[in-house]
């Protein structure tokens, strides 16, 4: 079973990804993780990369498309992906489509995760996560607890660069103008299911196990 899990910045599919994770044997390929790690690098493609991220601005194509082309062609994985922030635009769907063909695979259910956008700048404000686990964590919704590693103790908790309320905004465009677009692909395809987002973080765990069971 490969899962698209979609839906605006801070609508929680980090957090639905951890619950499949944790469920269903499935692995998160999440692309902002990945561009994440590779800032830590510190090279000019990163100071590149931080920029546009800083800006609300999408990556550019032929970066995201190596980075998943390594994981999509991963025999351990296969089958058993989370695409979280992935796709994100028309090109980037088409990608994917040809992708799972090359490696014998397919997009099993596109979670569309439905949300009001006047709560998201305080999902994505209130968002903290732990500096070694990375567990998430919300002030507002969802407040931190200690950590299940030991590890951990000695944890802080940090914030993304990109979570401000002027970059959200500027995210939020850049879903509206290039990411949404997918949906009317994937409906064409008939993969889509909708999440009723706005509920608690166990309750939208609770209709995505449903959607999985009806699979
Ligand atoms: P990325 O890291 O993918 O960020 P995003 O899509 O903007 O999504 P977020 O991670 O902000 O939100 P989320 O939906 O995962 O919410 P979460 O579960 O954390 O991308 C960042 C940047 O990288 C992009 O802007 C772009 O520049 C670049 N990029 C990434 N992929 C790219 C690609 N494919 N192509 C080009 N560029 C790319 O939840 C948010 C908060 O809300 C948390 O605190 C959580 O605890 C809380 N919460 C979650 N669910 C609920 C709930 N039901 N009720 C209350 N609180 C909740």
């Amino acid at each position: 079973m490969n899962i698209v899990i979609f839906g605006p910045p801070g609508a929680g599919k980090g957090t639905q990804s951890s619950f499949l994770i944790n469920n269903y044997n499935l692995f998160q390929l999440s692309t902002g993780d990945l561009l994440r790690e590779e800032l830590k690098s510190g090279s000019s493609l990163a100071k590149e990369i931080e920029g546009l991220m800083n800006a609300g601005k999408l990556v550019s194509d032929e970066i995201i498309n190596n980075l998943i082309e390594k994981k999509i062609s991963d025999k351990k994985i296969q089958n058993q992906i989370i695409f979280d922030g992935f796709p994100r635009n028309l090109d980037q769907a088409k990608t994917l489509d040809s992708l799972l063909l090359k490696y014998n695979q397919k997009i099993s259910v596109v979670l569309n995760l439905k949300v009001d956008y006047s709560i998201l700048v305080k999902r994505i404000s209130g968002r903290v996560s732990c500096s070694v686990c990375k567990k998430t964590f919300n002030e507002f919704f969802d407040p931190p607890t200690e950590c299940e590693k030991s590890e951990c103790k000695n944890r802080s908790l940090t914030r993304r660069s990109d979570d401000n309320e002027e970059t959200v905004t500027k995210r939020l465009n850049t879903y509206d103008e290039q990411t949404l677009p997918i949906l009317g692909h994937y409906n064409e395809m008939n993969l889509v299911k909708d999440v009723d987002a706005m509920q608690d973080i166990s309750n939208v765990s609770e209709q995505i196990s449903n959607i999985i069971r009806g699979l």
